[in-house]
């Protein structure tokens, strides 16, 4: 038996990868962070597994509860929000895992700055504008290596999604505006794909007041860069001119 860790998707439970929900079916101890995860993950689950919400739970009682049910050749899922490689603090259960001799898998999930871009219904990689999207966070009880202090990253002007932030939106705003010129769009969505999402759109010079008008301070994603709304290239791979390795350019240049 392994342990499997699932990335459960930003929270519409629809959102969860096939292979994921498949192991939550069949899963006898689930052990999911409560405080992002969506219960109606586990709504698939056996009426006989063993459930827990990590939320309250230690790194030691996690493996500890891990562990015992291994022994007990049971299958054990691992339930994180969006994808568990981002912010998901799994390295540290892997590692421990790895130590044990327990096997173990990790499932991918959809992260929540991808369910941003779907929420906005925008592209972060638009041809001219950016060609690469950051993903980082501000600062907090856990420290950024300075090389990545949000003024440092903000010099390249590309399409960042800046988590676990919002409720240091002007602190957020004022590192950004070191770089990013003062009319630069940015939104932020809350829990997106929730039924309960909202979405604020503004530029670095109004967002800080418009979030803390919509009462946002948690569970949101900061987006910042031009793709939000300007004149961009289309696309080569579609452009008909243009020649690839699945099409051929109908009209013979390229
Ligand atoms: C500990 S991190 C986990 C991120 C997660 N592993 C992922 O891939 O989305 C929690 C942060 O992710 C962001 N987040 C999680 N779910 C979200 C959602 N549905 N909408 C917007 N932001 C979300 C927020 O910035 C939140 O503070």
């Amino acid at each position: 038996m392994k342990v499997y860790f699932i990335g459960a998707g930003p929270g519409d439970p629809e959102l969860i990868t096939v292979k994921g929900q498949k192991i939550i079916k069949k899963a006898d101890l689930i052990i999911y962070a409560g405080s992002l995860v969506n219960p109606a993950v586990l709504d698939v689950a056996k009426n006989n597994s063993e459930i827990y919400d990590s939320a309250a739970m230690t790194l030691e009682e996690v493996l500890e509860k891990m562990e015992a049910a291994i022994a007990d050749g049971k299958l054990v899922a691992r339930v994180h929000t969006g994808d568990p490689s981002i912010y998901g603090a799994i390295q540290e259960q892997m590692d421990a895992l790895e130590e044990k001799g327990i096997d173990y898998e990790v499932i991918p999930g959809v992260s929540s700055f991808l369910a941003t871009a779907a929420a906005l219904k925008r592209e972060y990689t638009l041809p001219d504008v950016s060609q690469t999207v950051i993903v980082t966070r501000l600062e907090g009880r856990t420290s950024v290596p300075d090389k990545e202090k949000l003024h440092k990253l903000a010099k390249h002007n590309a399409s960042m999604a800046i988590f676990l932030s919002v409720h240091m939106i002007e602190d957020v705003v004022k590192e950004l505006a070191q770089e990013y010129p003062i009319k630069t769009p940015v939104a932020v969505v809350q829990k997106a794909s929730w039924f309960d999402e909202k979405k604020v759109v503004g530029t670095l010079e109004t967002i800080a007041a418009k979030v803390k008008e919509a009462e946002i301070n948690k569970t949101a994603m900061v987006v910042v860069g031009d793709f939000l709304d300007t004149e961009y290239s289309k696309s080569k791979l579609y452009d008909k001119d243009f020649s690839h390795e699945y099409r051929k350019s109908k009209t013979g240049s390229n």
